[in-house]
């Protein structure tokens, strides 16, 4: 059991948890996911570790209320538990000095970046950040990416905040007046899909981070699969990170909607 000592809304349905987990927060590196569940039968879901405080033994969790797991937690209140959180999974970013990074984060992707670009800055690289989203109200942690970023850039699809545009537009000027070493998307897939694109025709490094569905979180159930290059990978040991210039996004994306139909009858029945 987990306790939940801080609790804060970042936006409409989006929530920071503070928890206490301190083997986790000792042990995390950045690209580091943990897989929580609440309820007994409770279904499990892949949380980044967005951040951790080593003298209070608490890990920082950005939760959207989603699916009736997410609401789950959501729920939850300073001072309750979640009742159990595995991790730190997954492989860390591979943090290394390149020179100049772009840093593309959509939306609730703002979370599993935040700690990518700090590792980033630490090992002495240029940071360009590009927070995007469809409007002002769903940009989240602005002050912390900014704070870690040399440069920062807001963009919203419906022009409430920031430059008005999507995400490509902002990465089509950066990438034109300065040479960028590599890119990280993170963030809806289909956007990571058009940042790949994006990158690709400019020959730039890019690295993704998939919010692939996962139930083990340990390599066992194959339910996180993706086709990386020809080679069948899975999400949980072998990402979340991968080379965003060999993904099969279509076929990614068509595996995060297989099981809308079943996650809407959950939902309606949790909300009756
Ligand atoms: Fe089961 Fe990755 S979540 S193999």
């Amino acid at each position: 059991m987990n306790k939940i000592v801080k609790k804060e809304k970042l936006a409409e349905r989006i929530y920071r948890l503070e928890v206490e987990a301190p083997l986790i927060a000792a042990s995390r590196k950045a690209g580091n996911f943990i897989i929580a569940r609440t309820g007994k039968l409770g279904e499990r879901i892949p949380l980044t570790v967005v951040d951790s405080d080593l003298d209070k033994g608490t890990i920082t969790l950005v939760v959207q209320e989603m699916g009736v797991s997410s609401k789950k937690i959501c729920a939850l209140n300073e001072g309750e538990y979640i009742t159990d959180l595995v991790g730190p999974l997954g492989r860390p970013t591979d943090i290394k000095k390149v020179g100049t990074i772009l840093a593309c984060a959509g939306g609730l992707g703002a979370a599993p970046m935040l700690p990518i670009i700090k590792a980033f800055k630490e090992a002495g690289n240029r940071v360009i950040t590009i927070l995007a989203a469809r409007s002002k109200d769903l940009l989240i942690l602005k002050e912390e990416l900014a704070a870690n970023s040399d440069e920062f850039i807001i963009m919203t699809d419906d022009g409430t905040e920031g430059k008005k545009g999507l995400i490509t537009v902002g990465m089509e000027e950066v990438i034109a007046r300065e040479k960028i070493d590599e890119c990280i998307a993170v963030g809806p897939g289909v956007m990571m899909k058009f940042c790949a694109l994006t990158t690709k025709k400019h020959n730039i490094p890019t690295m993704v981070s998939l919010n692939a569905i996962m139930v083990d979180g340990t390599g066992m159930c194959g339910a996180c699969r993706v086709t990386v290059g020809d080679e069948t990978k899975f999400t949980c040991v072998d990402g979340p990170e991968f080379d965003a210039h060999k993904i099969d996004f279509d076929e990614f994306l068509l595996r995060l909607g297989g099981y809308k139909d079943q996650e809407n009858v959950l939902l309606e029945n949790f909300e009756k």
